[in-house]
């Protein structure tokens, strides 16, 4: 008996440590997190004014010239950022944002999972493959637009070529409003995930460091 509540102490004392103390393992450096607030910030004023120029909200009372200017501010700040990641992505070799044919494999028992059809998420590399997959279309959709940007910007003066292939002006403007309403669509259910999957996860985006 005197055996039993002793082990008992012990046990508890142990899930205590590990349970209110943790082990901190680092897993989002610091080019990450910088990378990550600012191209957050920066693609909300970048999506928030395109929406501006695309149909502008009279009772805003905005001057066309200034969202403009903000917008091209943006689009290149957000740019910068994306640069940072990509560069910090190479010098430390890293590629979790980069789909691999294992994702492909997981994402059917990731849905699973979101459907309560499975008790636990499937094993997965920093990323589940539904963010990998989302995180890189991201990237790839923002450097796509913000180069038809650019083209729209210089108004047939360079990189005519762009402009003949995708069909002009209003084609442009058209995939630019489509892949805006994709980020207004997938941004929601990241910060929803963000905030209810694991919040240590979350703390990680700030401090970098992760509660095991
Ligand atoms: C309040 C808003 C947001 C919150 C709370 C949030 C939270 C997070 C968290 C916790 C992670 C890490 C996920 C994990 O470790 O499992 C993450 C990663 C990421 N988020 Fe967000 N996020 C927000 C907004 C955004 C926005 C607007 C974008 C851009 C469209 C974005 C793009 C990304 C990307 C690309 C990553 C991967 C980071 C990397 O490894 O480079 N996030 N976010």
């Amino acid at each position: 008996m005197k055996h039993n509540i002793k082990l008992r102490k012990q046990l508890k004392r142990q899930l205590e440590v590990t349970n209110i103390k943790g082990t901190f393992v680092q897993s989002q450096p610091i080019w990450v997190r910088i990378f990550h607030w600012g191209f957050t910030l920066c693609l909300t004023g970048t999506i928030l004014t395109g929406l501006q120029l695309h149909k502008p909200a009279s009772f805003l009372a905005l001057k066309f010239s200034k969202v403009f200017t903000f917008h091209i501010a943006f689009v290149w700040l957000a740019m910068g950022f994306v640069g940072i990641r990509l560069s910090d992505a190479i010098i430390r070799k890293d590629d979790s944002l980069v789909p691999k044919v294992q994702d492909l494999k997981q994402f059917p028992k990731l849905i699973a999972y979101y459907l309560f059809l499975r008790p636990s998420p499937p094993p997965s590399r920093k990323y589940n493959s539904g963010q990998v997959f989302v995180y890189f279309s991201w990237i790839l959709l923002f450097l796509a637009t913000s180069f038809l940007g650019l083209v729209s910007y210089w108004q047939g003066e360079h990189l005519v070529w762009v402009w003949r292939l995708v069909g002009g002006f209003q084609v442009i403007r058209w995939t630019k409003f489509t892949i805006s309403i994709y980020f207004l669509a997938t941004i929601p259910l990241h910060i929803y995930l963000s905030l209810t999957e694991n919040i240590s996860r979350l703390q990680a985006m700030f401090t970098g460091y992760e509660r095991k």
